[in-house]
């Protein structure tokens, strides 16, 4: 149930009765509690039009609206508002539903193919911080998507191609002669990286034949590629045991990397170049876009070519958006990477647009993301400033929520204990950086996403165990709980209103690919939810049979909202701990 989309359309029947053909209708929620629920703020723009007083617009369209089953209080204020308040029975009968649906009364949206590209590593290299956010970020968003019955297509554009395979594969092929096991050799990719570009940079001889690598693996020789391979299989296994620790959605038919799209980069070029939009320039292949100028008025450059004949990441773009379209069927492209690459994708979309890879309706979407800092506002790195593996802060995340969960009281065995510390650990790191608005860089801070305090992963963990250790003490199935429910006091009011936004929640965080609107969302129930258990005792010995139960009832849906929500973000809910 959209109560946003159902008042919408009552103002809109109550328009059209007006005879006002105007299909703008802005409402929103009230921002005080003293407005009501939700307001409609439409009355003054109409006035304007119809030269009329914005009160008298909106004195009419209170008469024609129809809203006696959902409001208990319609009100005209301020300069034309009209507050909307709800009403308990109608919320009520809403719970009831709710109660006997999966899905908690969420409506179906019409199906659109959505690609999303997302996590991404290169694996030249070991995964980072930045993949870590790639990786959390689009997997909730394409949960999101999916709970809303879009197909939604995975597309793990790895980087696995280009001049730096060569250096790699030189030191590999040397390696492997000297008896070492590719496993071995590549046990530590930073580390092998970093001593492939050591030879590199100083190895006479070595810049060379890793140049004559990247020769030959483009040409198609089949040694090479097999030693590409080797090299590509290991560090895929690396990053799968991130994405198993990480507890995320990434599958390996899923990888669709950058090497994958190396046949197609000629007919792109040439199919640019017979449009007319790539032209000849130093012996590169660019398109200028004049849709983009510099201050001295000259337009952007983007290379599709080097002169030496290379291609480009912004090629493989390219190939990747005709793919998409001609195959997948993409209607929508969501591509997560850090905001570094911002205007990489604006021009690779204006290009694609010029050369009808995307047609008008699609659309494609670079969703950005800020950095992740340490405590002194620097890029998050090791003391000694290396780049931080993130394996070992899934490690360690585990480890310090083991020694915060061994203090507790909880009466759970050792294992238990460890499964909890898992799930504490992990949940928090995810959503530490969930909760963050995408957009910023945010501050990593082990203490605040561990508190069992605040906007955190535990917190909410923790308010579902509470609902769960609940109906274990009445003795009752949550899963399957029923009551007829009443919601009769403030804080019920509030908690029941809240838990029915759940659908306007989905509906942003798909349009805006912002998982953290869905966590300040969760935070809110879980606030209103220990509110009204304060106010409103349950189990105890007073409390008559029928607020008893419809109070369970409440408490039921609560902890379904939560699980549902705290799912779609790829974290684990507890029985107890
Ligand atoms: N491999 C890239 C990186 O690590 C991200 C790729 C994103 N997707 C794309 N279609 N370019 O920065």
């Amino acid at each position: 149930m959209n109560i946003h989309n159902l008042l919408s359309a009552r103002f809109s029947h109550a328009i059209q009765a007006m005879g006002i053909d105007d299909a703008r209708i802005p409402l929103s929620r009230s921002t005080r509690p003293d407005f009501g629920e939700y307001q409609f703020n439409g009355a003054m723009a109409l006035a304007k039009q119809l030269k009329q007083k914005p009160r008298d617009i909106a004195e009419q369209i209170l008469a024609n609206v129809k809203l006696d089953d959902i409001a208990s209080k319609l009100e005209v204020a301020g300069p034309g508002f009209i507050n909307i308040y709800l009403k308990d029975e109608w919320l009520s009968a809403w719970c009831e539903r709710a109660l006997q649906d999966k899905k908690l009364t969420i409506e179906a949206h019409e199906s659109k193919t959505i690609v999303v590209d997302y996590s991404s590593p290169n694996l030249a290299k070991e995964m980072h911080v930045g993949h870590l956010r790639s990786t959390i970020i689009g997997d909730a968003v394409v949960n999101v998507l999916e709970y809303l019955g879009h197909k939604v297509i995975r597309q793990n554009h790895m980087g696995d191609w280009g001049t730096q395979f060569g250096m790699l594969l030189a030191h590999l092929n040397d390696k492997l002669q000297k008896s070492s096991f590719a496993e071995t050799a590549l046990s530590d990719l930073e580390d092998f990286y970093r001593e492939a570009k050591v030879r590199f940079d100083n190895e006479d001889g070595f810049a060379d034949r890793a140049r004559d690598y990247v020769v030959q693996l483009q040409s198609g020789d089949s040694a090479c590629l097999a030693l590409w391979q080797q090299f590509i299989d290991i560090s895929i296994q690396h990053s799968e045991d991130v994405y198993k620790k990480l507890n995320v959605s990434l599958k390996r038919e899923h990888i669709m990397g950058e090497s994958s799209y190396n046949h197609d980069l000629a007919n792109v070029l040439s199919d640019l170049t017979e449009k007319g939009i790539a032209v000849e320039c130093q012996g590169a292949k660019v398109v200028f876009m004049p849709e983009m100028i510099n201050k001295e008025g000259e337009p952007a450059v983007y290379i599709v070519q080097k002169s030496g004949g290379g291609y480009l990441y912004a090629t493989t773009d390219l190939a990747a958006i005709r793919y998409r379209a001609s195959q997948l069927k993409a209607q929508r492209t969501l591509i997560f990477t850090d905001a570094r690459q911002a205007l990489h994708f604006k021009q690779t979309e204006i290009v694609a647009r010029k050369a009808g890879y995307l047609s008008a309706n699609d659309s494609y979407e670079h969703c950005p993301f800020g950095m992740m800092l340490g405590k002194d506002n620097k890029p998050f790195r090791t003391r000694s400033g290396q780049t931080i593996k993130l394996s070992d802060l899934l490690d360690e995340a585990i480890e310090r929520a083991a020694v915060l969960i061994s203090q507790r009281e909880s009466g759970l065995s050792i294992s238990a204990k460890q499964h909890v510390a898992e799930t504490v650990g992990i949940g928090a790191v995810k959503y530490a950086d969930l909760s963050k608005n995408r957009t910023t860089d945010y501050i990593f801070d082990w203490n605040t996403m561990l508190s069992f305090e605040g906007n955190t992963a535990p917190y909410l963990q923790y308010a579902y165990t509470r609902v769960k250790s609940i109906f274990r003490n009445a003795q009752q199935d949550m899963d399957t709980y029923f009551a007829a429910v009443s919601v009769v006091s403030i804080q019920e009011h509030d908690l029941v209103v809240k838990l029915m936004q759940f659908d306007e929640v989905l509906e942003s965080v798909c349009k805006e690919a912002t998982p953290h609107i869905m966590c300040a969302y969760l935070y809110e129930v879980a606030s209103l939810f220990m509110r009204f258990y304060e106010a409103n005792p349950v189990l105890k010995p007073e409390v008559g049979e029928k607020d008893r139960n419809s109070r369970l009832g409440l408490c039921a849906l609560t902890a379904k909202t939560l699980k549902a929500g705290l799912d779609i973000l790829g974290i684990d809910t507890l029985e107890a701990m």
